[in-house]
């Protein structure tokens, strides 16, 4: 069976999370803290964003959680080095399995999207300089809808874009909440657990398969 398949983008292609030095020249030890708290902070906005249908672009999502946590470690940035933060998520690199993971699917015959809450051209840009564009087909943002994940919407709307229909399009995420979406709207959902301590949602909706990464998920998939 030849897949469409919609690849989560922060978390699952990229490690947000990972800043490194840049958010350790900017508060020591406590780097990887700021980093979780910023990207859950920024998840939580576009939730909330979503359900009060006031939608602002998921970079100014970004922004506003890079202050929310500037506030809670008591810190202080001029805006040019905000701005300067902000660009590195332009600089994010792939797992070191997303490569390989998406080169194997793309020889098995599968149509391989990024499907992402970032606008298209800041996910573009990003999968560039991360080298994993050239191993996509798409790059799909809902942004075009003006709403966010977990809405059934914009599910449908990767089913559309890939020409898919619900047995045939996977939603591929490492994050619990997007998998648990994209089955509640219908699709296959995948879940990438990318470490043993991950922890996913004791809901009635569970994922039709869990892998460690995407070459597992090859794997899988070829049998
Ligand atoms: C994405 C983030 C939220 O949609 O993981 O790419």
């Amino acid at each position: 069976m030849n897949y469409s398949i919609g690849f989560d983008v922060y978390g699952t292609l990229v490690d947000p999370v990972d800043m490194g030095q840049h958010l350790e020249n900017l508060i020591g030890d406590k780097a990887s803290e700021f980093g979780q708290l910023w990207h859950d902070k920024k998840v939580e906005y576009a939730f909330r964003r979503g359900l009060m249908q006031q939608y602002v672009d998921f970079t100014v999502c970004t922004h506003q959680a890079l202050q929310y946590c500037l506030n809670v470690y008591q810190l202080s940035l001029s805006s040019t080095e905000q701005q300067q933060l902000m660009a590195r998520f332009a600089e994010l690199s792939a797992f070191d399995d997303v490569i390989p993971g998406l080169m194997a699917l793309s020889t098995q015959g599968h149509q391989l999207a990024a499907f992402s809450n970032g606008p298209e051209g800041s996910v573009r840009k990003l999968m560039n300089n991360a080298q994993v564009l050239q191993h996509l087909h798409h790059v799909i943002s809902v942004d075009d809808l003006h709403t966010y994940k977990p809405n059934p919407d914009v599910y449908q709307y990767l089913m559309r874009r890939m020409h898919a229909d619900m047995n045939s399009c996977m939603m591929v995420s490492s994050n619990p909440w997007d998998v648990i979406g994209a089955k509640s709207a219908g699709l296959q959902a995948v879940w990438v657990k990318r470490s043993q301590s991950k922890i996913f949602d004791p809901w009635e909706i569970q994922p039709d398969l869990i892998v460690s990464d995407l070459c597992e998920l090859a794997a899988a998939l070829k049998r």
